[in-house]
Formats: C-alpha cells, sequence, structure tokens
C-alpha cells in the first residue's frame, strides 16, 4: 500500500461499506481494509461471489481484524437492504454486480437488474445515509467501438454490449446524483484486473484465471480471435489502490469525475499465454504448456485496450505498483495453492 494511504487511514480510521465483497475486487479490498485497522460493512448477495473468499480472507487478517467487520447478505436491487447496509457507513466502495459481456448478451435484464437498478438503489441509500464518498466499479468496456489508443476519458464511443450500456449508465447516474444531491462519487473504470480469488470457473470467467486454471490442468487453451486482441491487463493491487486514493481524495476537482484504472501497457492475447506459462514455470521449473488453439471471434468484444492512466496520476496520485509480469507472478502463486488443496 502507498505509504500516503497508511499514513491516512491510520490518522482518520473510516466506517466503509463494501459491496460485491464475497467477490474478486470486493474481497480484495476487504482484505487490505481490514488490515489497515478500518471498521468494514460489507454485502454480497453470492450471485456470482462465494463463502470461500469470505473465509479466506477471515483466514488470512486474522479473528481480531474480522472482528471490525459485519456480513450482509441480500441483494443491491433491494433498496431496503442498501439503506440497512448504508447506514452509518463513511465511505461506499460499490463493487456488487453481474460482470462478463456474453452473459449479459445472453441475459441482459438479470444484468440490468444487478449493474443498473442495484446501482441506482445503492445510489439513493447512500445519499440519504449521508455517505461522504461514494466510489464505484465503472468499467473500460465503456470506450466500446471508440478506435482511439489510448483510451482517455472523455472519449468514448457507442457500448457494444448490455453489460457496457448499464456500466456506463452507472456514470451517467452518479454524475447525475453528484449535480442533483450533491453526492459525492468518483468512478473507476476497470481494464481486466485479475489477482487472487478471481474466479476461474463458469461459462463466465475471465481469461486470465481460466487459462491458468487449464494450464494447471493440463489442457490446451483456447484464443477467441488471431491472439491479437489486446488487453491493459491490470493486477488487483493497482485497483486497490486506486481505490483507497479515490476514497481519501480530498482535491474538490478530483471528485465527481470517472478515471481509468489500468498499468498502462497493452498484451496481446497470443504473449499473455506466454507470460502465463512463464510465470508458472517460475513457480515450476521444467513446466511445460500445450501451445493455444485459436477459435472465432467473440461477439460484443473490443479489439484494442489501452488505457492512458495519467488523470489518475494527476487527479489522485495513482501510482500503479504492478505490471501484468509482476502481477502474474503473484497471482499464479495464489492458483497453484488453491489447485493443490
Ligand atoms: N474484474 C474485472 O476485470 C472488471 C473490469 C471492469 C469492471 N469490473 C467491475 O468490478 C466489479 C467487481 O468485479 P469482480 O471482477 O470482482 O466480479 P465478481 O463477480 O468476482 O464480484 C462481484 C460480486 O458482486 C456480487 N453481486 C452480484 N450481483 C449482486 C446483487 N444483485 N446484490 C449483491 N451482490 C451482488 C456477486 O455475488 C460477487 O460476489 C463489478 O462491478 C464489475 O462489473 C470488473
Amino acid at each position: 500500500m502507498l505509504k500516503r494511504i497508511a499514513d491516512e487511514l491510520a490518522q482518520r480510521p473510516r466506517r466503509w461499506l463494501v459491496t460485491g465483497s464475497a467477490g474478486f475486487i470486493g474481497s480484495n479490498l476487504l482484505e487490505t481494509l481490514l488490515r489497515a485497522g478500518q471498521q468494514v460493512v460489507s454485502l454480497d448477495s453470492f450471485a456470482t461471489g462465494h463463502q470461500r473468499n469470505l473465509d479466506e480472507v477471515r483466514a488470512l487478517v486474522g479473528e481480531a481484524a474480522w472482528a471490525r467487520h459485519r456480513f450482509i447478505e441480500g441483494d443491491i436491487a433491494d433498496p431496503e437492504v442498501c439503506r440497512r447496509a448504508c447506514e452509518g457507513a463513511e465511505v461506499v466502495l460499490h463493487q456488487a454486480a453481474l460482470g462478463s459481456v456474453p452473459r449479459s448478451i445472453k441475459d441482459p435484464f438479470t444484468t440490468h437488474r444487478a449493474n443498473a437498478t442495484g446501482f441506482l438503489a445503492m445510489l439513493i441509500a447512500a445519499k440519504d445515509a449521508g455517505v461522504k464518498r461514494f466510489v464505484y466499479a465503472a468499467s473500460s468496456s465503456t470506450y466500446g467501438d471508440s478506435p482511439t489508443l489510448p483510451k482517455v476519458e472523455d472519449v468514448i464511443g457507442r457500448p457494444l454490449s448490455p453489460y457496457a450500456v448499464t456500466k456506463y449508465l452507472n456514470e451517467l447516474y452518479a454524475d447525475v446524483f453528484g449535480r442533483c444531491y450533491g453526492l459525492p462519487t468518483i468512478g473507476l473504470r476497470y481494464f481486466n484486473v485479475f489477482g487472487a480469488r478471481q474466479d476461474p470457473d463458469g461459462a463466465y470467467a475471465a481469461v486470465i484465471p481460466r487459462w491458468v486454471d487449464a494450464m494447471l490442468a493440463g489442457r490446451t487453451c483456447t484464443i477467441n480471435g488471431d491472439g491479437e486482441t489486446s488487453r491493459d491487463f491490470c493486477y488487483v493491487a493497482n485497483a486497490v489502490q486506486a481505490n483507497l486514493l479515490a476514497a481519501i481524495a480530498d482535491d474538490a476537482q478530483a471528485i465527481g469525475q470517472v478515471y481509468n484504472v489500468a498499468f498502462g501497457q497493452r498484451t496481446t492475447l497470443t504473449a499473455l499465454h506466454g507470460l502465463i506459462a512463464e510465470a508458472l514455470r517460475q513457480r515450476r521449473p521444467g513446466f511445460t504448456v500445450a501451445a493455444p488453439q485459436y477459435a472465432g471471434f467473440r461477439e460484443g468484444d473490443v479489439r484494442h485496450s489501452l488505457a492512458d492512466v495519467g488523470k489518475a496520476q494527476r487527479l489522485l496520485g495513482y501510482q500503479p505498483s504492478h505490471d501484468v509480469r509482476a502481477g502474474l507472478s503473484e497471482a499464479v502463486g495464489w492458483y497453484i495453492d488453491h489447485a493443490a488443496a
């Protein structure tokens, strides 16, 4: 953690609400906040998250820290659940949503309910509770069909999926809640976040956990498209840092904004396959990985993605600590331990 964040949290502990805490990014936020001595309420419906993630955080932080946490099982599309969760919270880190572009194409209604209706319910509850800062997970999918590279926050295209519509809607609602009700919001447009506790299972798993899992099981990985599709893969420690910086930012110019959260480097899918294999070989010398096979392009996927992280650097003091190689080197350790368990 950046020293500036650690000092600030130590000097002035806050009462936090983390939504989506049984999921990947939410559980990493919960772990960091509890380690930093904070009081945390967290909320999840287990729609895609798991009790095992909460159990792991508990084991990692220890019982004394865990005693500063209260978990609420509930659905963010239920206004009463949101009201209960926001009671007494100073900072909300809103992560709960249904991820995955293909899931949203298959079932736009369910994605809308969690990501749009649930988001609105959370904003209303945060406003009514007098929350001081509402930081939320936005998405690089908002860049849609814009060909501009690198992506800068104020140049977006048309959304390419129902998921992207919901994430853009989040930004519009957050902006309006700032204007109409004075709710201080900050949106973080995550670019392909990866790390410990990201789910490798299921039809909608993200590429890195899916491939690490496949390689560890000796299966061949499938690349959608020609392998030249590229992404700005962002290690979860960078996303956690951005959330905490957004939570403590006190410069008025920094509030009511959206920020790219990434490392600021583009990796093709073919290169990613090689980097994961390399990270696994570092841990298990001699480990062999089969060459990937190539399949058709996926509907709704953007071709290239690369973030300009200058705005987050300037206004929040964001300094991503891990590039994709450093992030993979840490992340594969978690997958190896959990595959063996
Ligand atoms: N992981 C990424 O690369 C990435 C990229 C862009 C944006 N995001 C956004 O970041 C956030 C966190 O993503 P993640 O990767 O940790 O996903 P995740 O699926 O691991 O976590 C999301 C959590 O939200 C919970 N949830 C879903 N619907 C809910 C509901 N109606 N009520 C209460 N809880 C609910 C799930 O059970 C899950 O635990 C999401 O908003 C996602 O859209 C993630």
